[in-house]
């Protein structure tokens, strides 16, 4: 019976924080243009933090994915957080989210798999589950982007946001049907965030603090290749044929990369719903946020198969078939 189970998520939740920044409101900090930002990104407008964090947003995100799976804090085995912008190096905002939330019989954890982070969590998750020593987790993806942005370089700060989403699995008899993930160090130095200088009294380092820097150019190029390869691969391995998908939800980090996806899997691109024009690019937010806006909207039924894709630093890339 066992060897039959699959991870299904349950129920999904989402925590934007209040500040809302339009292209236009950046126009006037630096020299750019909503016509330059939205013609290359699609990217409208996006959340920033003021005084929200990295794990509150996780807690409410997390709490409405409890209450839209209808489980308990003391059902919680597990908590996996996808994060790069942690509040502390440590505890983990796994470990806050536990302790916020009350879930005391739980694991916790955070994992760095940049953009990929939700989808490296997902199948975390599953692989305990299916060992059978848990039956149900929280998962997570939660950034606070705009702390590590350069806000003088304009090339990038337009294209991230703030946020965090969260989901409940468990254990079930459908679920997660294939996945596919994979990595490719040899060209994580096109997007990088240096972590902070040793400073020890044996070295002399200067402390000035490190941003993000990308090459856009590459990471579209491995976007556009990779994503469409990986797709391919699950939906082979789950034993459909891309037209039986219902939906595709990707990474959200530039409307010509999922139009790109779209026109290479030769799908409509209806099929492809978007968040990035009001959210921008939040890394390991990005998944499980545009899902919990689908699962809100309604679109998400029974017995629906979705493919869910992540893609970005390091370089990494996850995708996945679910039945809903
Ligand atoms: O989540 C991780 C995954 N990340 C991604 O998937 C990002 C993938 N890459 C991209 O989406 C695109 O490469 C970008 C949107 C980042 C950039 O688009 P691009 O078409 O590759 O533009 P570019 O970097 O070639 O820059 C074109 C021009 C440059 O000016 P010159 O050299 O042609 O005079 C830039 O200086 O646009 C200029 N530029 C800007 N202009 C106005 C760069 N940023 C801006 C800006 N506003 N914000």
């Amino acid at each position: 019976m066992r060897g039959k189970m699959r991870t299904r998520i349950i129920g999904t939740g989402s925590c934007l924080p209040e500040t809302v920044v339009t292209n236009d409101d950046l126009s006037k900090m630096m020299d750019t243009s909503d016509e330059w930002i939205s013609s290359r990104t699609g990217i409208r407008e996006r959340r920033l933090v003021k005084e929200e964090t990295t794990a509150g947003m996780s807690v409410t995100a997390a709490r409405r994915a409890m209450e839209n799976a209808g489980v308990s804090a003391q059902e919680i085995d597990l908590i996996i957080v996808g994060t790069i912008t942690g509040d502390y190096v440590t505890p983990s905002v796994a470990c806050e989210v536990q302790a916020a939330i009350g879930a005391d019989r739980a694991t916790a954890f955070d994992i760095n798999a940049a953009c990929s982070g939700f989808m490296f969590a997902l199948f975390i998750a599953d692989a305990y589950l299916k060992t059978g020593i848990y039956k149900t987790a929280l998962i997570l993806g939660a950034e606070t982007l705009s702390k590590i942005m350069d806000w003088n370089d304009r090339s990038t700060c337009v294209l991230f946001g703030d946020g965090a989403g969260a989901a409940v699995v468990r254990s079930d008899e459908t679920g997660i049907l294939a996945y596919d993930q994979g990595s490719d160090g040899t060209k994580g130095m096109v997007l990088t965030c240096r972590n902070r200088k040793n400073n020890n009294p044996f070295v002399s380092n200067s402390t000035e603090p490190s941003y993000t820097h990308m090459d856009g150019q590459e990471v579209y190029k491995f976007a556009v290749t990779t994503v469409p390869d990986s797709i391919k691969e699950v939906v082979e391995e789950a034993g459909l044929s891309i037209g039986d998908i219902d939906y595709f939800a990707l990474h959200q980090a530039n409307i010509r990369i999922i139009r790109s996806v779209a026109k290479r899997l030769n799908v409509s691109e209806d099929k492809f719903p978007t968040s990035l024009e009001h959210c921008g690019n939040i890394s390991a937010a990005s998944v499980p946020i545009l899902l919990d806006e689908m699962n809100g909207k309604g679109l998400l039924k029974p017995g629906m198969k979705i493919v869910l894709s992540g893609f970005g630093g390091g370089l990494t890339w996850g995708s996945a078939v679910v039945e809903w």
